[in-house]
Formats: structure tokens, C-alpha cells, sequence
């Protein structure tokens, strides 16, 4: 096949560090499994945008638009800002809009070796957060009405919307491996119903997609309970699917009972085009230092190489993750920072996939 032609995003902050990690890993991944590919990369972000106006070049999307994947790291910094008070560096709207990922695909898994900080045990957890990726709370980003006394923006669900991405995560209940603690494949519908408008018409778009995969259990939780559960029951847990601003908080929460944000990869998958990143962002307390966990990036590239047909490597990347962290090469401490340094991290993974 022709080389996979990837774009590469370093970003801010420990962005840089972890894509560097990351692309190690993928050149041991490409020997293992005997594919070619060629990276561009692209500057992007709060240092590109105080360096140019921009925060994203004017000929990046098509570029990213054209490309098998983008490998992306954490972009933002809080210095960096619009004079509404509004981050300038961030890419979600321009991204995830521009190239339609409707689906942000934040997986959950505790890893042998990792304490998660709650009683579970490696493989208990193992959950797919679906996160609607366009609308939601975050349709009036930098469009939202403001005086200097009051600010308002606006949730919006709409049915197509909302059909595009429940279908995804439902899709997303067949296809996938791991399963919940009682092997009954479900998606959960993660809203607050019982309060906003919005939240009840995606409810009722969930039920009617539901009857379309007769063969998936469903359930639905308001997003209040869900945060409790996903701490008190995550091994119950298979897919959730729910709106784009409870997506973001509920998968940071996810994150801390799998070992820290530094274990969390996701995917922003669209139709046509698909990007990698961290669920973290840049991390500006440890940037530079050696000292952030790069596995969020890394378990961030297996999603790429799934999406771009390369299963195989991709499954092989997880491997290489999992045995390092089950053999201990790999440790965390409680902020879910590697002992070792991120480097040493990066050496176990690509050690483990020269074997
Ligand atoms: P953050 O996720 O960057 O950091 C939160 C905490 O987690 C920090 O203590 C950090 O040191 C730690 N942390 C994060 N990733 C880690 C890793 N891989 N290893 C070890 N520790 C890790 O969140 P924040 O501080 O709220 O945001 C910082 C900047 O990142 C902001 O500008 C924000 O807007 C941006 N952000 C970007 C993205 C993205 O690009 N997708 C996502 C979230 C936040
Ligand atoms: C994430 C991030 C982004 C979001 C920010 C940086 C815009 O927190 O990807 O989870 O809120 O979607
Ligand atoms: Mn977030």
C-alpha cells in the first residue's frame, strides 16, 4: 500500500515532548508491522498564535482534510487570550468543526500495574466515553452574548446531531473487544432530562436510534448520577454516549479512576477525516521538564492506526503499553506522573515492540 500520510500537530506546552514520544513509537510500530508513512507537520496553537495572529494556518485544514490522520498533541495556555477572557490558542472549534469529527472517542481501560484510586483492579475498567464532538454547550463558543454584568451561551442538540454520533456509539457496541463486568453490551445515555429542553430531545433521539440495534442494552443515567457511578460502578460500564461539555468533564473524571489524564488517548472521528489527541491538555506546570506521562499520546497514536486500517499495529502498540506498565517498567506516581521520566516511558514501549 502506499505510505500513510499523517499530519503532525506538536502543539503547546508538553505537547512537543509527547508527539516526539509518540513518533518514536511509531517508527518501531511501522518496522514491527512492515508499513510505510511520510509526516508533515504543522504549528498550531497558543505559541502560533502569539507568534503569527493564527492559531491555526490558513492552508492547514485542507491539508489535514487530505491526510490519512493527524497526530496532535495539547494545544492552549492560559496566558494566551482573547480580550473576552476566552482561550486563543485552542483548536476544538476550528478542528473538530472544520474537519466535522462529530465523535470524540475517549476510551477507558485500567491497565495492569496502574492504581486508579478507586478498589478496581487491571481490566475491571474498560468503558468508551462517546463525546458529542460539535454542538452541545459549546455551539456558541466566542458567540455567546456578553455585557460586562452578564454572559450567556447557548445549548443546542439538534436530531441529526445527535443521531450521527448515538448511531456511532452503538456501532461502536458491536464492533468493540473489551466488556462490561456482566458481558451485556449496552450503551449508556449520559444527559440531565430531567432539567433542559435540550437534554430531553437527546434523549428521545437516543431511544429512537436504540431501536435500530435491537441486540444492545441500553440505560440512562442523568449526568449527576453518572459521575457518581463512574467512580462507584465503572466496571459496569461499556459505551456512554452524551453531550459535548458533560463529555469533557465526565472523561476527566473518567481518567482519574485509570490512572491519571496521562493514561487517556481519544480519537475525534468524523466521516471523512479523524485526529488523534490526548483527553489532557498541555500541562504548563510540568512543560519542558521530562516529566509528563507520554501514554496518552501513545494510546492516542493506536487509535489513529486502528482508524487508518492498520488494527493489527495498533493492537500491537497496546500490547507494548501494557506489558511494560504489567512487567513495571513503567511507574506512576500519585500526581500519574512516570517514575522515569517521560523518556523512560518511551523506551519500555518501543523496547517491548522491537521484540
Ligand atoms: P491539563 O490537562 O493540561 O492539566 C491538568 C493537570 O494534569 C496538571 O496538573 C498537569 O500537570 C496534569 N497532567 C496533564 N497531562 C499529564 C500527563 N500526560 N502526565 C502527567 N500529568 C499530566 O489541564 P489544564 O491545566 O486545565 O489546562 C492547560 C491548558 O491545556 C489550557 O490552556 C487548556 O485550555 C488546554 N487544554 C487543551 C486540550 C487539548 O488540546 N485537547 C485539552 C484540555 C486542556
Ligand atoms: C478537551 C479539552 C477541550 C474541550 C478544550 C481545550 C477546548 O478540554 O479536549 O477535553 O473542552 O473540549
Ligand atoms: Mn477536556
Amino acid at each position: 500500500r502506499e505510505p500513510l500520510d499523517l499530519v503532525v500537530i506538536p502543539g503547546d506546552g508538553i505537547g512537543p515532548e509527547l508527539v516526539d514520544s509518540a513518533l518514536q513509537v511509531l517508527e518501531r510500530a511501522a518496522a514491527a508491522g512492515d508499513f510505510a508513512y511520510r509526516l508533515t507537520t504543522v504549528e498550531a496553537g497558543a505559541e502560533a498564535y502569539r507568534a503569527t495572529g493564527r492559531a491555526l494556518p490558513t492552508d492547514a485544514l485542507e491539508r489535514l482534510r487530505a491526510a490519512d490522520g493527524v497526530l496532535k498533541g495539547p494545544v492552549g495556555l492560559p496566558g494566551v487570550r482573547h480580550p473576552d477572557g476566552t482561550e486563543a490558542g485552542l483548536l476544538g472549534g476550528l478542528l473538530r468543526l472544520g474537519l466535522d469529527t462529530f465523535a470524540n472517542v475517549r476510551p477507558m481501560r485500567l491497565l495492569p500495574g496502574v492504581s486508579g484510586g478507586t478498589r478496581h483492579s487491571a481490566g475491571e475498567i474498560d468503558y468508551v466515553l462517546v463525546r458529542e464532538n460539535t454542538e452541545g454547550l459549546y455551539l456558541s463558543r466566542g458567540a455567546g452574548a456578553a455585557t460586562p454584568d452578564a454572559a450567556c451561551d447557548q445549548l443546542m442538540i439538534t436530531r441529526a446531531g445527535t443521531e450521527r454520533v448515538v448511531r456511532y456509539a452503538f456501532g461502536l457496541a458491536r464492533e468493540r473487544e473489551g466488556a462490561p463486568a456482566d458481558g451485556v453490551r449496552r450503551v449508556t445515555c449520559v444527559d440531565k432530562s430531567n432539567v433542559l429542553r435540550s437534554y430531553a430531545l437527546f434523549r428521545r433521539v437516543f431511544d429512537e436510534v436504540a431501536a435500530e440495534f435491537p441486540d444492545i442494552a441500553t440505560e440512562h443515567l442523568y449526568a449527576d448520577a453518572a459521575a457518581h457511578d463512574l467512580v462507584a460502578r465503572p466496571e459496569c460500564f461499556d459505551v456512554l454516549v452524551t453531550e459535548n461539555f458533560l463529555g469533557d468533564v465526565l472523561s476527566d473524571l473518567g481518567a482519574a479512576t485509570v490512572g491519571g489524564l496521562g493514561m487517556c488517548g481519544s480519537l475525534n472521528a468524523g466521516v471523512e477525516a479523524a485526529y488523534a489527541e490526548p483527553v489532557h491538555g498541555s500541562a504548563p506546570d510540568i512543560a519542558g521538564r521530562g516529566l509528563a506521562n507520554p501514554l496518552s499520546q501513545i494510546l492516542s497514536l493506536a487509535l489513529l492506526l486502528d482508524r487508518a486500517g492498520l488494527r493489527t499495529s495498533g493492537d500491537r502498540v497496546r500490547a507494548a503499553v501494557e506489558s511494560a506498565l504489567a512487567e513495571g517498567a513503567v511507574e506512576l506516581d500519585v500526581r500519574g506522573r512516570p517514575a522515569g521520566g517521560t523518556g523512560s516511558v518511551t523506551s519500555a514501549v518501543c523496547e517491548r515492540l522491537a521484540r
